[in-house]
This record gives structure tokens, C-alpha cells and sequence, in this order.
């Protein structure tokens, strides 16, 4: 059987953080669900993971994984280090397994790597296959220290390098194969003599070596894959490498980016061919684009937008947009909004908890809250559904074809009817029935000669 074995329990000093570094999101997903993700795509049966610091943050976070969490004791003297991590997930592995270990905080490997890197362990019948990577700049990874034949010999960490290992460009990435006999024998031997004082994994090389075992390594040539994270700088630069092979996937696959570099779509969001994203705009992973749409410097959050549907310079959240409606600049669609086709959300438009029938238009400054507005309604300029009366909310009912004039208040519950016309200036307190005029103000009154008396014009 195949088997992984993720490690996910150390602090992440390095992050500053009071979060769990595996939890701490590229795309709008934690690091770890890439990892998870790349091992359920590959041939790998059982995937384990193993957590320590902040373990019920992890656990929650992924509930509904179908993995198996092992903690790994942290504190009160435990002992600690990858080597460590690894024999706490012992009781899990049979001797015939193969076990492949990879690090929750290196989130850009493929499933196709990890198959090939299976494939080529086995096909080598070696007893550990370890990957390696020759970067440019090495620091802070393990070395990998090879003998005058080039046969690895042992894996060096910075802080135990001597200068001359410290030259080394070639690293270890963090990812091994290990028959699961040989993984029990190496860290039933491990020894916390290091710089670190930590049981390390890495030393497992060494042992299997001296023991006269096949040990080989598999060099990655694309080396973006193996880049963990450490520190909130990298976090940002493994999210601009993901960003960048999201957005050209979108771009093969027919969607319009004008800039990708300043376009943010998150890890999975759905976006059909010829939509058109202007620079600025964000994506959230929740969210489904139907083609022909043009988003223009928006923010979209776990939305549906029809097709042919322009967003511009405007927030969206949890809400429907339907086909040919037009949304902004400046609108803000608040959770639970439905928008029929060919409405008008113009500028300054808030619409909250609300339906709007086909065709309805409410042009500018407006507020739409808690309402079932029909087809075909006017909304005028500046109307304002009053929702609340400081203590509890209520709904009102707009119906097909009517016409709310600019300026006025429609005081919840209320009902206005079919063709049913409001003044503007009205404060509507009372339902108005179809076809009825309503009106709520006071006559106008123009007094002849008034300024004159008052002697303004002097
Ligand atoms: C480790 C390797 C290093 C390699 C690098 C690749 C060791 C000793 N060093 O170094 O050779 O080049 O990864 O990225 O293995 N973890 C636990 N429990 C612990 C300690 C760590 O689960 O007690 C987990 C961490 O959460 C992390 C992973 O193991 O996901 C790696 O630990 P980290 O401290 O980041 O190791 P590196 O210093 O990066
Ligand atoms: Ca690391």
C-alpha cells in the first residue's frame, strides 16, 4: 500500500503567528489542503497527518478531510523535529508500505511529481529515495553531501554545515520514499546530537546508508515545486508562483485576463470562456462566472453571476446576478441578494437580502434592503427601503411594474401593488394598491412678492 505521511505539527516561529503555519492561505486555502489535495490526485491510498502546535485549529479546519490526523505531543519536554513527527505515525505503517513524506508547509507539489517520484523509488527497488533540488540559493535547506563516487552519503542541515557544505547547492526538498521496514529500523535509531537538538528525519539517510541499504535521490527539475514556506515573505512569493499558473490556466481555458499579474482569483473558482477581468478585480473560490461577463475592478465573493452580466468597481457577496444586468460603479450586492436579468444596480446602489424581478432598475443612490421587489419596477433616485425600526427587521413587497419616484421612503411592512406609483418625496407608510397614486407630502406653496418685503434684492 501506499501511504503518506504529512507533517504539520511544528510551532512556525518563523511566521509570527498565533495560527497554524500549514493553516495560513495561498489562494484562499489553507497550505495543507494543497498538499492533501496533490496526495488524494496521486496514486497514494492513506494519507496521514501529522499535528502538534495549534492541532485543533488543523482539525476543525479540516473536519470533513477524509485523512487521518496523529497527534504528535509538543511541550513538557517532548522531544521534537521532523524525525520525531515522523514515529508518531509508526503504528499506522506496515512493513511492506511504502511511505512517502512530504511537508504541509510545502504546498506547490504536484500529484504528478509525487507519482513519478513513487514510480521511479520503486522501479530502483531502493530502500529510501530522497528528493532533491539544486537551487541557486540553498540556504536553509538540508544539503545533500555526496561521496567522491557521487553516492549520497548524508544529509547536512545549515546549522550543522561546515562552510564547505554550506557551498553545496544541492538540497533536500523534504520529500522521501522509504519501504515502511527500513522508515521503523532508521528512526528507532535517530539521536538528538545536532545543533538543534531535535530528532531529525534527515539523519535517517545516514543510517540506512551505513547499514549497507539502496539509498538514492530523484532530482526535480522544476524546482517551484519543492519551495516551502517559513516565513510570511514566502508565503507571498509561493502565492504569486500559484497565482500565476492559476491565471494562465484561466487564460488556456478561454477566460480574458488584461493583466494577470494584478488579477486575483482564488484556488477553484469557476469562470467560463470569454469573461473579460480588468486589472484589480478578486475572485473568491466560492464564486461562478457564466461566459461573456466583464468584471471590471471588483470584488466578487461566493457569488453567481450570470452571463453577460458587467460588474464594475463594485463588491459582491453571496449573492445571484442574472443574465444581461448591469452592477456599479459603486454598488455593494450584500449576502443573500438575487438580482433578476437586464436589472440596472447603478451607482451607489446597496441592495441587501432582497429578490428584484427581471428588468427592474434602480438607477442611483439607493438602498434595497429586506425586500421582494417584481419586473419591471422603477426605483428612483435615492430611495430608501427602511427596514428597521431599531429593534427588529421587516420585508416589504414591491410588485411587477410598479414605480417608486426619487427621493422616498418606503416604511417596512409595506406593500405596493401592481402599477402601483409613488410620488417622489413620499414617505410610504401605508400598502398602496394597484394602480393607486401615492402621494405623502406637502402641497407646495409659492408666496408672490416675498422677497421683495424682505428686502433680499437691496
Ligand atoms: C526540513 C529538513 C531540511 C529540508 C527542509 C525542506 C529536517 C531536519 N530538515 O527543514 O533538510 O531541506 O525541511 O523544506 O528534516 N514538523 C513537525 N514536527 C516537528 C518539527 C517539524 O511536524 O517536531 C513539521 C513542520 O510543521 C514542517 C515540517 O515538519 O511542516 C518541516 O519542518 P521545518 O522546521 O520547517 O524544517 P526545515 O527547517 O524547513
Ligand atoms: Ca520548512
Amino acid at each position: 500500500m501506499e501511504v503518506s505521511i504529512i507533517l504539520a505539527a511544528g510551532e512556525g516561529t518563523r511566521m509570527k503567528s498565533n495560527r497554524a503555519k500549514v493553516l495560513h492561505e495561498i489562494l484562499g486555502r489553507p497550505m495543507l489542503f494543497y498538499v492533501l489535495n496533490a496526495c488524494k490526485k496521486s496514486e497514494i491510498d492513506k494519507n496521514i497527518v501529522i499535528i502538534g502546535h495549534h492541532k485543533e485549529q488543523i482539525k476543525e479546519a479540516f473536519k470533513d478531510e477524509d485523512a487521518l490526523f496523529v497527534e504528535q505531543p509538543v511541550g513538557n519536554g517532548a522531544p521534537y523535529g521532523t524525525g520525531f513527527a515522523v514515529s508518531c505515525a509508526l503504528g499506522e505503517i506496515n512493513d511492506d508500505d511504502d511511505v512517502i513524506i512530504l511537508n504541509g508547509d510545502a504546498p506547490l507539489i504536484s500529484s504528478k511529481t509525487i507519482n513519478k517520484f513513487l514510480s521511479y523509488h520503486k522501479h530502483n527497488e531502493n530502500d529510501l529515495t530522497v528528493m532533491t533540488a539544486d537551487l541557486n540559493d540553498p540556504t536553509n535547506y538540508g544539503r545533500i553531501i555526496r561521496d567522491s563516487d557521487a553516492n549520497i552519503v548524508k544529509i547536512v542541515e545549515q546549522k550543522d554545515a561546515s562552510e564547505k557544505e554550506k557551498l553545496v547547492r544541492e538540497i533536500n526538498s523534504g520529500i522521501y520514499a522509504f519501504k515502511g521496514v527500513n522508515l521503523k529500523y532508521a528512526i528507532s535509531k535517530l539521536k538528538m546530537d545536532n545543533a538543534s537538538h531535535e530528532l531529525y528525519l534527515t539523519d535517517a539517510l545516514k543510517i540506512l546508508v551505513e547499514e549497507g541499504k539502496k539509498v538514492g535521490t530523484y532530482k526535480l527539475k522544476d524546482k517551484k515545486e519543492i519551495l516551502g514556506v517559513n516565513s510570511r515573505a514566502e508565503l507571498s512569493k509561493l502565492e504569486c508562483i500559484l497565482r500565476e499558473c492559476v491565471n494562465y490556466k484561466y487564460m488556456i481555458e478561454g477566460v480574458s485576463l488584461i493583466d494577470p499579474k494584478n488579477t486575483y482569483i482564488e484556488y477553484g473558482a469557476k469562470i467560463e470562456r470569454d469573461v473579460i477581468i480588468y486589472p484589480g478585480s478578486y475572485i473568491d473560490k466560492d464564486t461562478f462566472i457564466e461566459s461573456g461577463s466583464e468584471i471590471i475592478s471588483s470584488r466578487i465573493l461566493k457569488s453567481h453571476i450570470g452571463k453577460d452580466v458587467k460588474i464594475t468597481s463594485s463588491q459582491i457577496e453571496e449573492s445571484e446576478v442574472g443574465e444581461g444586468t448591469s452592477i456599479g460603479p459603486n454598488a455593494h450586492l450584500r449576502p443573500n441578494s438575487k438580482i433578476g436579468k437586464k436589472c440596472k444596480v447603478g451607482n451607489f446602489v446597496e441592495v441587501k437580502n432582497s429578490n428584484i424581478g427581471d428588468g427592474t432598475k434602480m438607477s442611483h443612490l439607493a438602498y434595497i434592503g429586506d425586500a421582494d421587489v417584481g419586473k419591471n419596477v422603477n426605483i428612483g433616485c435615492g430611495v430608501i427601503f427602511v427596514n428597521y425600526d431599531g429593534k427588529k427587521k421587516y420585508r416589504s413587497r414591491v410588485l411587477d411594474h410598479a414605480f417608486i419616484g426619487s427621493n422616498s421612503n418606503i416604511v417596512a411592512p409595506c406593500l405596493v401593488e401592481e402599477y402601483g406609483y409613488i410620488a417622489a418625496g413620499s414617505t410610504i407608510t401605508k400598502d398602496v394598491l394597484k394602480g393607486q397614486l401615492s402621494i405623502e407630502r406637502n402641497r407646495q406653496r409659492n408666496i408672490d412678492g416675498w422677497v421683495n418685503k424682505k428686502g433680499f434684492d437691496k
